[in-house]
């Protein structure tokens, strides 16, 4: 018996250290000690001992019991500890990799011509406002001597909210605005969001204007040349020449659109100028001396300009970009060439 019992100490002490995971071990504890395990059976084999040598027999089968669960407890903690080691070491992070590159945003391009606009005109001495989105008749239209049921209103398309609410379809609605609560001098640029029923590679049904307005005694069309002549220069290149010609808007008189040497070709004649050499940025004008009164301003001591031109263009223009959807739509391969 004694041998028997030895030998299964060995046995089992051997299975024990050979064991390298945590599974083995737990085949091992099941073979001996579980239910129907070596050591168990010995254990039940104890009614066939003679009964003078069961308590030293009982004894010793104690002995191998502790024996083997101290070696399986020992030998658990050990190979429970390396298998932790392992997987950090297989979960573990390279902090000194490289970064799989910084995605940052970028401003719009409409954003970048804005903000370099008001820094050109900020520069002549504007001051920057902004207006309602959502308009009444009255300052888009009416102030500026458009009024309703007139045949110049036909030059815009409308989306009217009401037979008084419309969507701006210009920013000249804040000269409106402006100058019936302000008094003279007044030098002011208004960016902003405007809305026309119109859909085009060159029309956006919204799209964003740049407006100016001065007001002062003694300005001129010298003035407003001037001005617009340093805007076109910043903007687009030094060697860019303004050209004026006659044309109408009703709160301007006289009034003009202006063309700027194309900066694609410098004037030689390209698809963006259309063979030209030219193209044409703006409408503006000497404000109109009845818009002056309309909104409460002495025609007879004050004169002014005014300019209004689409952002959306001069980005166009600068940039090259032959859609202006492609300025509304947000694909990032377009945004992403602005960085
Ligand atoms: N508001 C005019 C337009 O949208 C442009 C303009 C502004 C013309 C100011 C003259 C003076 O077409």
């Amino acid at each position: 018996m004694k041998e028997k019992l030895d030998g299964i100490k060995r046995d089992a002490i051997a299975m024990i250290e050979s064991a390298e995971t945590t599974a083995q071990l737990n085949d091992v504890r099941v073979k001996y000690l579980g239910k129907s395990g070596a050591i168990s059976l010995v254990m039940r084999d104890m009614a066939n001992v003679p009964k003078e040598d069961r308590p030293a027999m009982g004894k010793l089968v104690n002995e191998l019991r502790t024996a083997v669960e101290g070696a399986l407890n020992e030998k658990t903690e050990l190979l429970a500890e390396r298998e932790e080691e392992l997987k950090l070491k297989a979960e573990a992070i390279d902090v000194t990799l490289p970064v799989d590159g910084k995605r940052t945003g970028t401003l719009h391009p409409l954003t970048l011509i804005r903000r370099e606009l008001i820094d050109i005109f900020a520069g002549m001495g504007f001051s920057v406002d902004e207006g309602p989105e959502i308009e009444s008749d009255l300052f888009n239209f009416q102030l500026l001597n458009i009024p309703k049921d007139h045949p110049s209103r036909d030059m815009q398309d409308t989306f009217y909210i009401n037979d008084n609410i419309v969507l701006r379809t210009q920013t000249s609605a804040m000269q409106a605005r402006i100058m019936t609560t302000q008094k003279p001098p007044i030098r002011v640029v208004v960016p902003g969001k405007v809305y026309r029923s119109d859909d085009d590679t060159s029309h956006s049904p919204i799209f964003n204007q740049f407006e100016g307005l001065a007001i002062d005694k003694h300005i001129t069309m010298g003035d407003l040349q001037g001005c617009l002549q340093t805007f076109a220069q910043k903007i687009f290149s030094k060697d860019t020449k303004v050209r004026l010609r006659p044309s109408y808007f009703p709160f301007t008189e006289p009034s003009v659109e202006v063309d700027v040497t194309c900066s694609m070709c410098h004037g030689k004649g390209c698809r963006v100028c259309k063979g030209t050499g030219w193209v044409e940025i703006l409408g503006a004008g000497i404000v109109n001396p009845a818009v002056l009164e309309m909104c409460g301003i002495d025609s007879g001591k004050y004169s002014g300009f005014a300019f209004g031109f689409g952002i959306d263009r001069i980005a166009m223009i600068k940039y090259g970009i032959p859609n202006i959807k492609l300025l509304y739509e947000n694909d990032m391969r377009f945004l992403k060439q602005f960085n």
